[in-house]
C-alpha cells in the first residue's frame, strides 16, 4: 500500500455517517461554470461549497470528473488519475476535496469498472497489439460469426439500444453493453481487478470518504459468452462472480474506512441486498423507490419491501427521487404516468407542473423522514422541471442510439440558473453553454428562491436543517400509523410523525404537539391538503 496522503488524514475511521447521509449529487459539467468556457467545472464547484454547507447536505457525489472523450457524460473514462482539463486539475480536486471536507462536507467519487473509454490506453493498446495478444484480453474481443466473421459473435441486447459488438479493422469484435467508446473490461483478468483496487486507493488517498460504482450489476458476465435466451439477463447482469470482486473492493475501502455505493439495477429485492452483505457494499441507491408512481399503496409497498430486505444483512437503506439518468421529479410527478422508465421515455409528454412540484415538495419531506440515507441531485433543491433540449444541441447517445425515439437524459442535466438576472442565470459561462437553458427559468433561479421563504430551496433548507439536527431521523426504525386511505403516516424515534397525503380530499393530521414543517399550507381545518407532507412532533 502506497503512503497514505496527508488529506486522508482528518478521515474519521469510525464514524458511520453513510447510515444517515444526505447526499448532494454533483454534475460537474452543468453545476457552475468557473472559467466561463460554457461547461461547469471544478474552479464552478469550490467557488459554490458555501452554497452546499448552507444547504445542509453531508456529502457529495460527483459524477465522473476524469479525463475523458465525453462520449457518455464522463462515463467513457481514458484515465482515472488524470482530472478532465475542461474541469480542472488533479491538485484542483485535492483543494475541493479537502476545501469541501472543512465544510463538513464529504466526497464521494464516481468508479466506473464496467468499461473504459475507447482512448484509454489499455483499449488503444488492445487494438494495436493484434488478434490473439495478451493486451486484447483486457477486454473481450472475439472472432465474428457467419461464413465471413461478419456476424456479432452473440445476440446480447445492448443497455442503450442499438449494437452491442463493434467489429475492428482486422475482423475481430468486441463486446461493449453501452456505446462503442466503451468497450467492457474482462473482469477474469487479474489486471483489470488489481487496477480497480489501485485506483480506489489513489482516490482514498486523496481524501474520498465514498465511492459510487457505476453500473455495478454488469462486469461480470457469463463464461463463453453464450447467447441469451430472450429476455434472460443472467448471462450478464447481476452474476454470483460479482460478489468475490466487491469483497476484494471492501477490504481496500476498509483500510481508509471508505464507503462503497452501488448502482444496482437489480429488480429483486433479494438479490439486491445480497450485495449489502456486511463484507459486500456499505448502500445501493434504490431504484425501485424511485420508479414507483405517486400512489400511496405503491409508494407504500415500495418502502416495506426496501426495509424488509435490507433489514437482515444490517445495511441502511437509501432514497433516491431522481439523478442525471432520469426524468426530473416535478415533471415526472405531473404527468398520466408519474412512475419511471428508461423504455417509455418519449419527447412532449403533456407535463402538469403545478401538481408535479407540489408533488415533489411532498415527496421530500417523505424522502427525507425514511430510514437511511437519501440522495438529492443538484437542481432538485430548486423545483426544476426536465427541460426540452432542441434536436440539434442534444449530446446524449442514449438519444441517438434510440432512433431519435427517446429524447435522452439531457433535460435533467441542463446548466443549473444561480441567478435571475445575470446572464445564462448565472451559470458563471461567457458563452452559450454546452447544453441550452430554457427560456423562463428565472423563477427557478437560487438567488429567486433564497429569498423566497416558500421556494423549495427554502423548503429544503429547513427540511435539511431539521434533518440533521431533530431526533427520530436517518438510520432506524419506521413504524406506520393507522391512517385513511390514500395516507401515509408513520413514527420515527423521538416523536417524529411524516405524514403524506396523496389522496383526492383533506386529511387529519395525525395527534401531535407540534406542527415542525409542511410542503404546503394546510386548509383552514388544520387539515393536510391532497399531495402535501408534514412533519409532526408527538
Ligand atoms: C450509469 C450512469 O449513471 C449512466 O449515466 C451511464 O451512461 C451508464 N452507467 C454507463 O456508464
Amino acid at each position: 500500500m502506497a503512503a497514505p496522503h496527508p488529506v486522508h488524514a482528518d478521515v474519521d475511521r469510525t464514524d458511520d455517517w453513510w447510515r444517515s447521509a444526505a447526499i448532494y449529487q454533483v454534475y460537474v459539467r452543468s453545476f457552475a461554470d468557473g472559467d466561463g468556457d460554457g461547461a461547469g467545472d471544478l474552479a464552478g464547484v469550490r467557488a459554490r461549497l458555501p452554497y452546499l454547507a448552507e444547504l445542509g447536505i453531508d456529502a457529495v457525489w460527483f459524477n465522473p470528473w476524469y479525463l475523458s472523450p465525453m462520449a457518455d457524460g464522463g462515463y467513457d473514462v481514458a484515465d482515472y488519475r488524470a482530472v478532465d482539463p475542461a474541469f480542472g486539475t488533479l491538485a484542483e480536486a485535492e483543494k475541493l476535496i479537502s476545501e469541501a471536507r472543512e465544510l463538513g462536507i464529504r466526497t464521494i467519487v464516481d468508479i466506473v469498472p464496467n468499461h473504459v473509454s475507447d482512448q484509454h490506453t489499455w483499449f488503444r493498446s488492445a487494438l494495436a497489439a493484434g488478434p490473439g495478444s495478451p493486451e486484447r484480453e483486457l477486454f473481450h474481443f472475439r472472432p465474428g460469426r457467419g461464413e465471413r466473421g461478419e456476424l456479432p459473435p452473440n445476440n446480447w441486447p445492448s443497455q442503450f439500444a442499438g449494437e452491442t459488438w463493434t467489429r475492428v479493422p482486422d475482423g475481430e469484435w468486441y463486446l461493449h453493453l453501452f456505446t462503442p467508446e466503451q468497450p467492457d473490461l474482462n473482469w477474469d483478468h487479474p489486471v483489470v481487478r488489481q487496477e480497480h483496487e489501485d485506483v480506489l486507493r489513489f482516490w482514498f488517498e486523496r481524501g474520498a470518504a465514498g465511492v459510487r460504482i457505476d453500473s455495478a450489476a454488469l462486469c461480470a458476465k457469463a463464461p463463453g459468452l453464450p447467447d441469451a435466451d430472450e429476455d434472460d439477463t443472467t448471462l450478464y447482469v447481476d452474476r454470483d462472480e460479482l460478489h468475490d470482486i466487491y469483497r476484494a473492493w471492501r477490504a481496500v475501502a476498509d483500510e481508509y474506512g471508505g464507503v462503497l455505493i452501488g448502482e444496482l439495477w437489480v429488480p429483486d429485492p433479494d438479490r439486491f441486498s445480497r450485495y449489502l452483505r456486511s463484507d459486500e457494499l456499505h448502500t445501493a441507491f434504490n431504484f425501485d423507490f424511485l420508479a414507483r408512481p405517486w400512489e400511496a399503496a405503491e409508494l407504500r409497498a415500495s418502502i416495506d419491501t426496501t426495509l424488509a430486505f435490507h433489514a437482515p444483512v444490517g445495511a441502511p437503506a437509501t432514497w433516491v427521487l431522481c439523478n442525471h439518468d432520469v426524468t426530473r421529479t416535478v415533471s415526472r410527478y405531473g404527468r398520466d404516468d408519474t412512475g419511471f422508465d428508461f423504455a417509455k421515455k418519449r419527447f412532449a409528454t403533456p407535463t402538469d407542473l403545478s401538481t408535479g412540484t407540489r408533488r415533489a415538495r411532498a415527496a421530500a419531506l417523505l424522502s427525507l423522514a425514511l430510514p437511511g440515507s437519501v440522495y438529492l441531485f443538484q437542481g432538485e433543491e430548486l423545483g426544476l422541471p426536465e427541460a426540452d433540449i432542441p434536436l440539434d444541441r442534444i449530446h446524449d447517445p442514449m438519444h441517438f442510439r434510440s432512433g431519435g425515439v427517446d429524447p435522452g437524459r439531457d433535460g435533467c442535466r441542463v446548466p443549473l440558473p444561480w441567478a435571475a438576472d445575470a446572464p445564462y442565470y448565472g451559470f458563471g459561462s461567457a458563452v452559450d453553454p454546452w447544453l441550452p437553458q430554457p427560456e423562463g427559468w428565472a423563477p427557478y433561479a437560487a438567488d429567486q428562491q433564497a429569498a423566497d421563504h416558500g421556494s423549495m430551496l427554502n423548503l429544503y433548507r429547513r427540511a435539511l436543517r431539521l434533518r440533521r439536527a431533530g431526533p427520530g431521523f436517518g438510520d432506524g426504525p419506521l413504524r406506520w400509523l393507522p391512517a385513511a386511505p390514500g395516507v401515509l403516516a408513520f413514527s420515527r424515534g423521538g416523536g417524529l410523525i411524516c405524514v403524506v397525503n396523496l389522496a383526492e380530499d383533506p386529511a387529519e393530521l395525525p395527534g401531535h404537539t407540534s406542527v415542525l414543517l409542511t410542503s404546503g399550507a394546510l386548509d383552514d381545518e388544520g387539515r393536510l391538503q391532497p399531495d402535501t407532507a408534514a412533519w409532526l412532533r408527538a
